[in-house]
């Protein structure tokens, strides 16, 4: 609800949880009040301003008829500098006659129904069952004619509003050198700074810190989004946890660069910026034109991160992703890149096919190396033509083949990329992003083509729909593997060259757009060397991303407990790849690596013609095991319940919504022996029902033991003997059995006791054997009501 309170001119924003306070000073200043907790009545707003009653010593004073008040210790919604107010600000212009200061006071609002729509970037939209009604605040200048819109459209039911801002220009052009999506002054700092950091194959790992005075910034001049940092951060109180207190979570639909500073000013305020990176932008604006800001989304909780990463798991399957994907369960895939790399040939793919058929994968991608002369990755991009000695029947012909085994097709492409080895590059160099005076900079061999260009775009959507018509292809894996360098566009005279990333990301989203409307059929995956594009913009046309190209089951507890944060388990693509891993080298188990593969979009990753048969028969239960559960798994309420950043655990669960089925994930990093009890917490559970609480039923391979196996057997065999390899190839040996009935609330409040963990002294099929990276998965279901 938004309302409007003409007497003391005060915005109230109300969310089922949350109030967004905002007010208009006599100055004419837009004021931020409050963001918190929901108030019910703000009858006395005045009170909680923070103001002066004298003139504070070294501020600007605004006006000379009000000494008391000074733009640097006001709380503003919309900031500019040049006018005493000394942090760093939301905008910032360079006028026609070279001045640079401006100074924007209310002109107008309205209070909209609905949610107004911007052409050609990504934005949240409502639903039929989830209006969303929105603010919109005319700020002016009068005196240079420029025009700023605030946009606040509230999504009640999750807590979240979507903000941006629209710059209008009046009479004489302007150079744009920051634009902001939006501005949030805080009164105090008492908080701690939570951002989503990394690099390729360790993308978004948490780390937190205590905000004090100065400026903190993350941000990305990779001209994607990028793995150095999410466009996501979080404020915490300090002690807020993951279910208790105060928290703020921040994200921007954007995948080029961005920016996001916390800046806590000498008086302790703090003030949030989030945007497009103001480093090597600017952007004219002529007289008449509009410039619109990506949107940025926030959301407030008083219950901890997970609520407040929830409310944004909401919003991305509810209101960002494409509508047709809402709630629809993902197809288990097999991927043939970490099974071939680029040495594969249709005898090969089609082997793979039927394996993963019969172990009841549904959808077969094919990876990178199917075109051109791609034997390596030195060249090729760019020339989308299938390579005929890999592929006889051509991509049509092998989609069929796949099709015939019983297996959707999927493709992989990487279409923004050009190798100087290629024929495209050889007949258009200057579609390549690189300068007239300077050898090119590569990355992975390549280089980008220039969607700043409208003949580059259209290239590429003619070529992609050609591809996409020629064959049965239900899914596309979007690839993209290189940032930027030697920006320049020889389609932009010099006064605007500093437009040039932003216009790249238009022309991407423009090419998106027509794509994902003219193939809404086709699931979109967006990749990026794995996570360097894993953000809201790239999720409002592909709905999942290729979470890290580290596939290891330890690697991605922390790199999909970190993106969690942000992010919903539907947009997680995570897959089971062969061991040792190829990034990290590690043996983790084929159980452990399902089990955290399982918390997101399953796909298989490895030569399953390779696996024995004791891995063949375990995978054909795992699949079976996730088709059961795929809609809680991808769909469900996720929790995390303990950390591994902290410690030797990660726990984490996805519930039902009505409350009455659970799976919860449990994984430890190292074996402790004789170690603490154990307990596995539970939330979320429904107070009036009864549950039972069973663990996945897990296999281990006899090796695991070695000589002990005798310990374990009632036979007497020895490792390495030709009776163990036969045995150990077949026999699967089952796990610990947890079998237990329990009411909801005991389980809320206590959780359950797992069986006793392996501690050395003998085995028995009561014990639980975790071992190094081991891990349970178990299955919460309500049985019957209390009492019946
Ligand atoms: C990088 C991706 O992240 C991988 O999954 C794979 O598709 C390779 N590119 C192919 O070149």
């Amino acid at each position: 609800m938004i309302h409007y309170q003409e007497n003391e001119k005060y915005f109230h924003l109300q969310s089922e949880h949350s109030s967004y306070l905002l007010r208009i000073l006599p100055s004419g200043h837009l004021a931020h009040v409050y963001y918190g907790s929901k108030i019910a009545s703000v009858e006395s707003i005045d009170k909680i301003e923070i103001r002066h009653h004298i003139e504070v010593g070294s501020q600007v004073v605004y006006d000379a008829a009000d000494k008391t008040f000074s733009l640097n210790n006001a709380q503003l919604e919309i900031s500019t500098y040049g006018k005493g107010d000394f942090r760093d600000p939301m905008l910032h212009f360079r006028l026609a006659d070279g001045t640079r200061v401006t100074d924007f006071h209310y002109a107008s609002h309205e209070i909209l129904a609905n949610k107004p729509h911007f052409e050609g970037l990504p934005e949240t939209s409502a639903s039929e069952n989830s209006p969303c009604e929105t603010l919109k605040i005319v700020m002016e200048d009068a005196i240079v004619g420029i025009a700023v819109d605030l946009y606040y459209s509230i999504f009640p039911a999750i807590d979240v509003i979507a903000r941006r801002c629209v710059i209008r220009n009046g009479s004489s052009p302007i150079l744009i050198e920051k634009a902001m999506s939006m501005n949030l002054d805080f009164p105090d700092h008492d908080f701690q700074l939570l951002s989503l950091d990394g690099a390729w194959i360790r993308e978004r790992h948490l780390h937190s810190r205590p905000l004090t005075f100065g400026i903190t910034k993350i941000d990305s001049k990779r001209g994607v989004s990028s793995s150095d940092h999410n466009p996501f951060l979080a404020l915490k109180r300090l002690h807020t946890d993951e279910e208790v207190g105060e928290c703020y979570g921040f994200s921007l639909l954007y995948s080029g660069n961005f920016e996001a500073t916390a800046e806590v000013n000498p008086h302790s305020l703090l003030r949030i910026l989030l945007g497009i990176n103001s480093f090597d932008f600017y952007w004219n604006l002529s007289p008449g034109e509009a410039f619109v800001t990506p949107e940025a989304v926030l959301t407030y909780s008083d219950q901890g991160l997970t609520r407040m990463s929830q409310n944004l798991h909401e919003l991305v399957k509810g209101h960002i992703i494409p509508s047709q994907w809402r709630d629809k369960d993902r197809p288990i895939l097999v991927n043939n890149w970490e099974a071939t790399y680029f040495d594969f040939t249709e005898a090969k793919l089609l082997r793979l096919a039927r394996t993963a058929k019969k172990l009841g994968i549904e959808l077969f991608v094919l990876d990178d190396g199917w075109f051109g002369k791609r034997n390596d990755d030195n060249s090729s991009l760019g020339d989308w033509t299938v390579n005929r000695q890999k592929l006889p029947s051509g991509i049509a012909g092998l989609a069929e083949k796949i099709h015939r085994i019983g297996l959707d097709f999927g493709l992989w492409v990487e279409p923004e990329m050009v190798n100087p080895d290629s024929d495209l590059y050889r007949a258009h160099p200057d579609w390549a992003i690189q300068l007239p005076n300077r050898k090119p900079s590569l990355g992975r061999n390549q280089l980008i083509l220039d969607l700043t260009r409208p003949e580059v775009g259209d290239h590429l959507f003619k070529m992609l729909s050609e591809l996409f018509s020629s064959a049965k292809i239900s899914y596309v894996k979007w690839d993209m593997n290189r940032s930027f360098s030697d920006v320049f566009s020889g389609s932009l005279e010099p006064k605007r060259q500093g437009e040039f990333f932003h216009r790249y990301v238009l022309g991407l989203y423009s090419l998106l757009e027509r794509l994902t409307a003219r193939y809404p059929e086709i699931l979109f995956e967006s990749c990026a060397s794995g996570g360097n594009r894993f953000d809201l913009g790239m999720l409002y046309y592909m709905p999942q991303t290729w979470t890290s190209d580290d596939t290891d089951g330890i690697e991605r507890l922390f790199i999909q407990y970190g993106t969690s944060m942000a992010y919903p388990p539907s947009t997680m693509g995570a897959h089971v790849s062969a061991v040792p891993n190829m990034q990290t080298l590690r043996n983790t188990p084929l159980e452990t690596r399902f089990n955290t593969a399982i918390f997101g979009l399953l796909g298989y990753e490895l030569d399953l013609t390779h696996c024995t048969a004791f891995e063949k028969n375990v995978i054909k239960k795992q699949i079976a095991f996730y088709k059961e559960h795929r809609h809680l798994l991808q769909f469900g309420r996720f929790t995390r319940l303990k950390n591994p950043f902290d410690g030797n655990q990660c726990i984490w669960m996805s519930s039902s919504e009505k409350g009455d089925e659970a799976l919860v994930g449990v994984y430890q990093l190292m074996a402790k022996p004789n170690g603490p009890a154990e307990k596995i917490p539970v939330r979320g559970m429904d107070p009036g029902l009864h549950y039972r609480v069973q663990n996945r039923r897990q296999y281990f391979n006899l090796r695991t033991f070695g000589d002990l196996v005798r310990h374990a057997l009632p036979i007497r065999l020895s490792a390495n003997g030709t009776l163990f390899n036969a045995l150990s190839n077949h026999y699967l040996m089952a796990n610990e059995t947890d079998d237990l009935p329990m009411e909801g609330d005991l389980l809320n409040r206590f959780g359950f006791v797992p069986k006793q963990k392996f501690i050395g002294s003998g085995y028995t099929d009561q014990i639980r054997l975790m071992g190094d990276f081991g891990s349970r998965v178990y299955h919460i279901r309500a049985e019957r009501k209390l009492g019946v």
